[in-house]
């Protein structure tokens, strides 16, 4: 048997071998016949005249170009009808070189899934690995060979309104979710159903000055390969396609023309074979910077630097075989971008088949898989976060879940009726789907739940900004009317995503005002809150007994909702992100460094690193989350107290439930570093587990700490592990820590 099996690898490998090798043979065979105007083509890359996704640079002979052989790339070109139709342009070319056709699939193409940062939300893996399979599924079967994702910024600024688009704040969290995002999108490349990702945005962009999107970034070297790269290099380790650099200058280069960043580190040191196209116009932006004067030496710094392909800047088009002709740019560094864009092209199958993924017929089997709205609804429900469940004054038992036999319900707030609303930032705008249709909305939501038990009473109160409070009343009458309020409140779903950074995170308009009305009435309230970032709430969050953050969760938001608004979900999202209490406090993140002078408490501010008007801690800190059950922790064992760095210690505790319902908890590992040759964190995410219980139910969950666990890079940026003490905490969030101990790491 063993035989058979060694065999069969050994067949696999070289099967994988030879394939590999005949690409590398048809791309140089192909490399040897190509124009150097068709090799500049292959790195110029132009947006379908149907959407834009940033500043449009009119070009009437696109068309021509094409045929012309003179673009290699289309982005926002959708549907198995219009990329059939470029890709027979690129067919009419000299050497048919077939077209890539690429997209912003962040969270679903026609099935939308909850935005990123709620999916991370969820922190089960395996489900936002399904949501990008499916999301990969469904896009190439519209001829999409390529998204623009995942999206792998880690962000400590709710300021930036692209905070929507990633996994939050902590780099270990953010790390596992771009490996398991490149593997849904990916899958197996040049299979029908898988489509290349794309990682972005290189590098750092998260890290924006004021949280102002495009804006600078300033940071040590340590802190941009402890914090920000791990992420990339996990995208990359799960096989990554591509990579897109970002527009934000970084210590004073701009990534799109950083050599540091996509020479050095990525197709170097980390051995990158894929290829790099910039963001949209980045490459043009340059002379934005002040870093480059012109269109000439943009095209210059940008190939030289690693940027293979040009995003709608047409810097590669009209300047770069001037600069060969001039001897710049050497004919070597051409080569080397264009085989790098060839050789994906026939990894994908695209030159046995430019129409492989243009299939009308399977366009409309995928696009209509109610198969997928069901996942959809699932991880949607996994993806709300429970931020507080109390009984309100002169009741026994907090609000949620609702009865499904409450009589009256009144249903209120200006997201209640909505529908495209829920779609969020950044999901795919197909022509012919008919969004009011297509979405579940909240009122939809509760409709299906308990429509034939109910009484549901409807008021909007309010639009989601201005200050017309004319819709109070009603709002009031109705809920005094009824058992139960449900208010949904929040941003518009385009108050969040890029270019929509917002210096004031509170709830807009006159909602928070429409709450207290409500809540004044006397009657039970739950609010949810639709949002995509952390916004500021002090007072909801102060007086209301019940509140969801249900994000922007997509197709099936009503539904989820209502699932978990009845209980037939019990919610178990845990922030990936910390909430602010004021603007003040940004960036504010919880594995920071314990300063010469760390307050205590909340309350201590004298001579210490403190607020003198604000506590210190976040309104909901990371990994924060609660449940309609409870969950004890007990019993935490470690094998070993101390350990050489060429050992492992096994971490076993018990977790029971000990509610009346069945719930998720993510149990979470927390380490501290008590002395370094750098400063540590206080305490930092290492691993985490999300265990489903019954009620009543223990199970035991198990970690291992490594010499991994425990590295970081010093001060000369090499990745060590130093003897010394740590501390294990196991905890619900990152500040609800249930057992602790220590260990140490001996020399
Ligand atoms: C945008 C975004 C980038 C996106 C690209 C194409 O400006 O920064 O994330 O993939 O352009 O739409």
């Amino acid at each position: 048997m063993k035989k058979i099996v060694t065999t069969a690898l050994l067949l696999t490998c070289f099967m994988a071998f030879s394939q590999q090798k005949t690409i590398e043979q048809n791309v140089d065979a192909l490399l040897k016949r190509m124009t150097l105007e068709e090799k500049i083509g292959q790195l110029n890359q132009y947006t379908g005249d149907n959407a834009a996704t940033g500043p449009i640079t009119i070009n009437p002979n696109k068309q021509s170009e094409i045929k012309a052989g003179l673009i290699g790339s289309m982005l926002n070109v959708l549907g198995t009808q219009y990329t059939r139709q470029y890709q027979e342009l690129a067919m009419q070319s000299r050497l048919k070189i077939p077209l890539l056709f690429g997209q912003d699939v962040i969270h679903g193409y026609k099935t939308t899934f909850p935005i990123p940062l709620a999916e991370a939300a969820s922190w089960d893996l395996d489900a936002m690995e399904l949501s990008a399979r499916i999301a990969a599924t469904e896009a190439s079967a519209s001829g999409i060979h390529w998204t623009f994702a995942p999206m792998v910024d880690i962000a400590r600024d709710p300021r930036w309104g692209r905070v929507m688009e990633g996994a939050g704040e902590d780099t270990y969290l953010g790390s596992k979710i771009a490996y398991a995002r490149v593997k849904g999108f990916q899958g197996k490349l040049g299979d029908l159903n898988s489509v290349m990702a794309c990682v972005k945005h290189f590098a750092a962009y998260g890290a924006a000055v004021g949280g102002r999107d495009y804006n600078s970034v300033d940071m040590s070297e340590r802190m941009l390969w402890e914090t920000y790269l791990p992420p990339f290099k996990a995208a990359l380790d799960a096989g990554a396609a591509t990579f897109m650099n970002s527009f934000n200058d970084l210590n004073g280069i701009p990534a799109t023309g950083n050599k540091y960043l996509q020479r050095d580190i990525l197709k170097g040191k980390w051995n990158f074979k894929g290829f790099v196209v910039s963001d949209w116009g980045s490459i043009g932006e340059m002379i934005n910077h002040g870093y480059v004067s012109d269109s000439k030496e943009a095209a210059l710094a940008a190939i030289t630097a690693g940027s293979d392909m040009d995003m709608e800047s047409n810097a590669y088009r009209y300047n770069l075989a001037q600069l060969v002709k001039e001897k710049k740019v050497s004919i070597a560094l051409i080569d080397d971008a264009v085989k790098r864009i060839l050789r994906k092209k026939f990894e994908l199958g695209l030159f046995e088949d430019p129409y492989k993924y243009s299939n009308p017929e399977r366009e409309q089997k995928e696009l209509n898989n109610l198969e997928y709205r069901k996942v959809a609804r699932e991880i949607a429900a996994k993806s709300i976060v429970l931020l507080k469940n109390v009984s309100p004054p002169g009741r026994e038992k907090s609000i949620l879940p609702i009865s499904k036999q409450t009589k009256t319900i009144a249903s209120i707030g200006p997201l209640v009726k909505e529908r495209k609303q829920n779609m969020g930032f950044w999901s795919v705008e197909l022509p012919e789907v008919d969004y009011d249709k297509y979405v579940i909305s909240q009122w939809e939501g509760l409709q299906n739940k308990v429509g034939n038990t109910a009484k549901l009473l409807y008021a909007k109160g309010c639009e989601i900004e201005g200050d017309n409070k004319d819709g109070f009343a009603e709002a009031i009458a109705i809920a005094n009317q009824a058992d139960i309020v449900i208010l949904s409140i929040g941003e518009k779903r385009d108050m969040s995503g890029e270019a929509k950074s917002r210096s004031n995170l509170r709830l807009p308009g006159v909602q928070e005002e429409l709450i207290k009305a409500i809540q004044a009435t006397g009657k039970p309230v739950v609010v949810l809150i639709n949002a995509g970032r952390p916004l500021i709430f002090n007072w909801t969050a102060d007086n209301v007994p019940a509140i969801l953050y249900t994000w922007w969760l997509g197709s099936e938001a009503g539904n989820a909702i209502a699932d978990v608004l009845f209980g037939d979900y019990n919610p178990s999202g845990k922030l990936p992100m910390s909430f602010p209490r004021e603007e003040g406090q940004i960036p504010i993140y919880y594995n920071h460094f314990n300063t010469g002078r760390p307050a205590k408490n909340d309350n201590e501010s004298n001579y210490v690193s403190a607020y003198t008007d604000l506590k210190n801690s976040p309104k909901f800190p990371f990994g924060y989350g609660l449940s309609y059950t409870s969950f004890e922790y007990s019993n935490l064992k470690l094998s070993k107290n101390k350990i050489k760095s060429t050992e492992k210690i096994e971490v076993s505790l018990t977790v029971t439930n000990s509610g009346k319902v069945a719930g998720e908890e993510v149990v979470q590992l927390y380490l501290r570093d008590k002395v370094g040759s750098v400063v540590r964190p206080i305490i930092e995410l290492k691993d985490f587990q999300k265990i489903k219980l019954n009620s009543g139910e223990t199970k035991t969950v198990k970690f291992i700490i490594n010499k991994e666990k425990l590295s970081f890079y010093n001060a000369n940026l090499q990745w060590i592990a130093e003897p010394g003490d740590f501390d294990i905490m196991i905890g619900s969030s990152s500040a609800d820590i249930r057992l602790r101990d220590s260990f140490e790491l001996m020399n």
